[in-house]
């Protein structure tokens, strides 16, 4: 089916998938959840975080990359209206969307600021870096882009929530739980919306789940040294293979998206969902393989 004819079938479930997601979104303020009263004056002298350190280092990584997720809105605003256009329920979704995800950034980091929990000159540079630098996951067609956000949305929520459970205080640990409960109304906005791509159109959806769920990575690769906060991350288990099968590719995939009951597939989306099964599977194997020897694993794997 044509990009367009898809986003014009489309449109009416983005319609009603919006208006559900307005129905139970919840209006918060970042400024109210921030600990304003830990905050003190920087100084010339304060190159570096100074404040005693009040995080381990998977619990800083886990924030700082979080973040710096976050501050890469414009790129995420640029691929996402790009694939969806700015007309009708797409056009008022995207913008909304966009509202909601600029919070994020708002309140983690006046929480950085306000605790001092990460070096503040150095996620800064790092901010500059990645939004200069620009790299975000370009999907090649409407299908992979739902697919994909449909997916990253849950990882995001996943993370949060689990870097929340790192954080020693209520106040932080209050803004990932409310952070995450936004990621997750977003992510169920796109499965939803994937679902009925997959009813509309299987020929192209599934080949397209299939490339997104092969070469899937968590945010972040434009990140400086991602590699070593991925690794630090796992290895706290805020996001690992464990979680990316357990917790993201078997739920969407088979309870929500029923990948493995589709029939009357023609022979290559057929073999796309049989490849994909067989993935799904390997993944899983090896994300049990890998904690029976308790290795820290990363699952980032393009
Ligand atoms: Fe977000
Ligand atoms: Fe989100």
């Amino acid at each position: 089916m044509e990009e367009q004819g898809l986003l014009a079938e489309l449109a009416p479930h983005a319609a009603s998938l919006l208006e559900r997601h307005l129905a139970s979104a919840k209006e918060w303020f970042p400024h109210k959840l921030v600990p304003w009263g830990r905050g003190r004056d920087f100084t010339d002298d304060d190159e570096h975080d100074e404040a005693p350190p009040i995080l381990d280092d998977a619990a800083r990584s886990a924030l700082f990359v979080n973040l710096l997720t976050e501050d890469n809105l414009p790129h995420y605003f640029r691929t996402i209206a790009g694939r969806f256009g700015t007309d009708d329920a797409w056009g008022v979704w995207v913008r909304r969307w966009t509202a909601e995800e600029g919070r994020h950034a708002i309140v983690l980091r006046d929480y950085l600021s306000v605790t001092r929990a990460v070096d503040l000159v150095a996620l800064e540079r790092a901010r500059m870096s990645q939004v200069a630098t620009g790299v975000v996951p370009e999907p090649p067609s409407v299908a992979d882009a739902l697919v994909y956000v449909s997916l990253q949305e849950l990882a995001t929520r996943i993370s949060h929530h689990n870097t929340g459970r790192l954080l020693p205080d209520d106040a932080g640990r209050g803004i990932m739980k409310r952070v995450a409960a936004d990621e997750n109304l977003h992510h169920l906005f796109y499965r939803d919306l994937t679902a009925a791509a997959l009813a509309i159109d299987p020929e192209s959806v599934v080949p397209a789940i299939e490339r997104q769920v092969r070469h899937f990575a968590m945010p972040g690769t434009g990140i400086p040294d991602f590699a070593r906060h991925a690794r630090t991350i796992a290895s706290a288990g805020v996001y690992d293979f464990q979680v990316h099968h357990d917790q993201i590719l078997v739920p969407v995939l088979f309870r929500h998206w029923r990948l493995d009951r589709v029939q009357g597939l023609r022979s290559s989306a057929e073999r796309a969902r049989e490849r994909l099964l067989a993935h799904v599977e390997r993944v899983g194997r090896l994300a049990r393989r890998l904690v029976e020897r308790r290795i820290p694993n990363v699952a980032t794997y393009t």
